[in-house]
């Protein structure tokens, strides 16, 4: 079924750039040489959680709940789950790692069943809505937040998930670990009874930062005009993820690039646009993995789905409007409305 019956027109490209020019001295903007070519046992070892890893072993042995931050990409999600594991603790039952999007959990799963060398839904396996990728010996699920209250409607005290002790056979203590690279972590230790909060220091690439000279009127001509300075200037390996409101927005910029790149210059090469957004399903969402052929770059036009804990190798530029569409009450109006925010994020 199409998506956009009244596709908007296409938006006309302005040449001329509000930006700064790309400052290209070696190494600065362009980011290190990734290291997926490397063996996955490699990777592995080459996150910044790696180093802390005995540590934060000793440490989760004995608490009940902490509060875990780390840069993103750090290796909180895929690792911690796989470090339990190997540990032992809580091997009797199940590691449930939540994920907000079903194509978090999906990728997340993918990547760890890899990781440990087995097929997904034997060790590793993930439950999403209409689709559930376990079987009796999952030890590590991955699983969308909504199927995990699920689950707890008929199991309120998620006893499949708990660790059991050998000498407390009747306690059944579930140990709780929140994780991310953004919250805030007083609020978070506070709800969980004053949960003691490990910081994890570190990043996998340098960053950095460039922001317009003056607010943008026109945000998507904005991001249009740096998609395509990116494109003319950087090489083709590396793919640019661009940060938008919504799926009609999304499709019109889509058709603008696709319009815009057929009539480049011959040594500007090819470039593949992939939207992404909730409301896609779930098979055109599993698109952004997929990688491009030698020589073609990929531009991923997403709404804030894209920030949620997902990888996509091979990106190296985010361009970020820092727009997002918010709920917002609006009294004398319908309930809830829909509006766009300013939204300044750390992605
Ligand atoms: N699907 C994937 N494909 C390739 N590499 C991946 C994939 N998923 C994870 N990785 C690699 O594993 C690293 C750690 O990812 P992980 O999701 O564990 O980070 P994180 O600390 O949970 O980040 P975030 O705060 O963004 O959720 C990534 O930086 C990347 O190198
Ligand atoms: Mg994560």
């Amino acid at each position: 079924m199409p998506h956009d019956p009244a596709p908007p027109p296409a938006k006309k490209f302005k040449p001329g750039s509000p930006f700064f020019r790309l400052n290209k001295k070696p190494g600065m903007l362009l980011p290190r040489k990734g290291n997926a070519a490397l063996p996955i046992d490699v990777q592995r070892k080459h996150l910044p959680i790696y180093q802390a890893k005995s540590q934060l072993i000793n440490q989760l042995r004995q608490l009940h709940n902490a509060v875990l931050i780390g840069e993103t990409g750090s290796g909180k999600t895929t690792q911690i789950p796989q470090y339990l594991y190997e540990a032992g603790i809580g091997r009797q039952g199940v590691v449930a790692v939540t994920q907000p999007r079903r194509v978090a959990a999906i990728s997340l799963a993918g990547r760890v069943a890899e990781e440990k060398k087995t097929q997904l839904g034997k060790l590793v396996g993930y439950t999403v809505r209409f689709e559930d990728v376990t079987s009796p010996e999952t030890k590590l699920k991955f699983m969308t937040d909504g199927m995990l209250l699920r689950e707890a409607i008929g199991d309120p005290l998620l006893q499949r998930y708990t660790v059991r002790k050998r000498r407390e056979q009747n306690k059944f203590p579930l140990k709780v670990l929140i994780m991310s690279a953004t919250m805030d972590v007083d609020l978070f230790s506070q709800y969980f009874n004053k949960a003691p909060v490990l910081y994890l220091e570190g990043r996998q690439h340098p960053i950095q930062v460039f922001y317009t000279k003056q607010p943008q009127s026109d945000y998507l001509q904005a991001a249009l005009v740096s998609i395509f300075q990116i494109h003319q200037e950087a090489p083709p390996s590396h793919d640019i993820l661009v940060f938008l409101t919504g799926q009609e927005e999304i499709e019109a910029l889509a058709r603008t690039c696709r319009d815009i790149s057929k009539h480049l210059p011959e040594n500007c090469g090819p470039m593949t646009v992939i939207p992404l957004y909730a409301s896609l399903p779930p098979a055109q969402q599993l698109r952004v993995f997929q990688p491009t052929p030698k020589g073609c770059r990929k531009v991923i036009l997403s709404t804030n789905i894209a920030e949620t804990s997902i990888t996509i190798s091979g990106i190296k530029f985010v361009i970020d409007t820092g727009m997002v569409k918010a709920k917002k009450y609006n009294p004398g109006e319908s309930p809830l409305s829909l509006f766009r925010h300013c939204f300044v994020c750390a992605k």
